[in-house]
This record gives structure tokens, C-alpha cells and sequence, in this order.
């Protein structure tokens, strides 16, 4: 990231108007960039800290996911799902305070799980990310086979501390 911007800052102040093109292709690749660390960075933190069983520390989550998706069951198995798109990405799950669940009578707000492609490409604008789920091979090609990426999205939802995405959706649900 930090070389993106001096590459930008290098051809600027050579030739602004011969380097249009390249500056405007690394712009391009800055989102690239900044997401890939800073989505690795929710992703490592989801391990690291906090009580392991999801609703241990809050039940907020729980209900929130449950009553989009029917219950925490479908909700994880809804996530695998989306993990299993085909290609390099993330599975997230963001919380939308602006949302409403259809059908409901749950409060304000409302969960969407979604596909991000690469780092950057699917983001739901403005959205905090509850959980972040990397999809990309060297996520899990360590320990699995492409074949066997279900086995990893299976290691991952028995391994997050499900204390932290429960943090961050009691920050996003009342901020
Ligand atoms: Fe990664």
C-alpha cells in the first residue's frame, strides 16, 4: 500500500499528463491494497482473543443472524455456502444498522453475508465487518486441498473466538 502511494507520488511529480494512465491504474490498485491488510487484519484478530463459543459473551449476534437466517445453524451453514464461491475473495458478514429484516420484528438493522472478490470487489459501502473469512488458496492450501475447501470454512467456524465478532457487533449495532 504504502508503495502504491509513492509510485503515485513519484510519477506525479515526474510528468502528471505522460503518466496519466499508470497513476490512474495504481489508484485503481490502492483499494487492492489497503483491504488486503486491513482485511487480514480482522481475520487474524478473530483468533486471537475472547471466549470461543458463539454467545458466550453476547447474545446480540446470535439473535441478529438467527432472525435473518432462521437460526445460528442456517446462518453458519448460509456462510459456508458463500465461502464456497468459486475463486479468490472473502466471505463476509457485515451488519447494515440502516437495514430491516423483511418479515420481522427485530429492531433496526440487519446482517448481510456477502462475497468479496480479490480484497475489495463486492464491499457493502460503509458496512463494519463482523466476521471476515479468507477464501484466497494460501489461506488454506497449507493444511487442504482446493478439494477440500470445506474441511478449512469447517476449521475456521470451530476456531473463531466468537467473543471478538460478537464485540464488533455490539460496536456496530450501537455506534
Ligand atoms: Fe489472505
Amino acid at each position: 500500500m504504502n508503495l502504491v502511494r509513492e509510485k503515485i507520488h513519484e510519477f506525479e511529480t515526474e510528468d502528471k499528463e505522460k503518466h496519466a494512465y499508470t497513476i490512474a491504474e495504481l489508484r485503481r490498485r490502492f483499494s487492492f491494497e489497503f483491504n488486503g491488510m486491513r482485511m487480514h487484519e480482522y481475520y487474524f484478530e478473530q483468533f486471537e482473543k475472547g471466549p470461543k463459543a458463539p454467545g458466550d459473551s453476547s447474545p446480540a449476534l446470535r439473535q441478529a443472524v438467527s432472525e435473518k437466517y432462521g437460526s445460528w445453524e442456517k446462518f453458519t451453514e448460509h456462510f459456508k455456502t458463500v465461502g464456497m464461491t468459486r475463486g479468490i475473495g472473502w466471505a463476509v458478514l457485515y451488519f447494515d444498522q440502516k437495514g430491516k429484516i423483511p418479515n420481522s420484528s427485530f429492531g433496526v438493522g440487519e446482517p448481510h453475508t456477502a462475497w468479496v472478490s480479490d480484497h475489495e470487489l463486492g464491499t457493502l459501502a460503509g458496512l463494519p465487518i463482523i466476521i471476515a473469512m479468507d477464501m484466497w488458496e494460501h489461506a488454506y492450501m497449507v493444511d487442504y486441498t482446493p478439494q477440500e475447501k470445506s474441511k478449512y470454512i469447517e476449521a475456521f467456524l470451530s476456531n473463531v473466538r466468537w467473543g471478538v465478532p460478537e464485540k464488533r457487533f455490539e460496536n456496530s449495532s450501537t455506534a
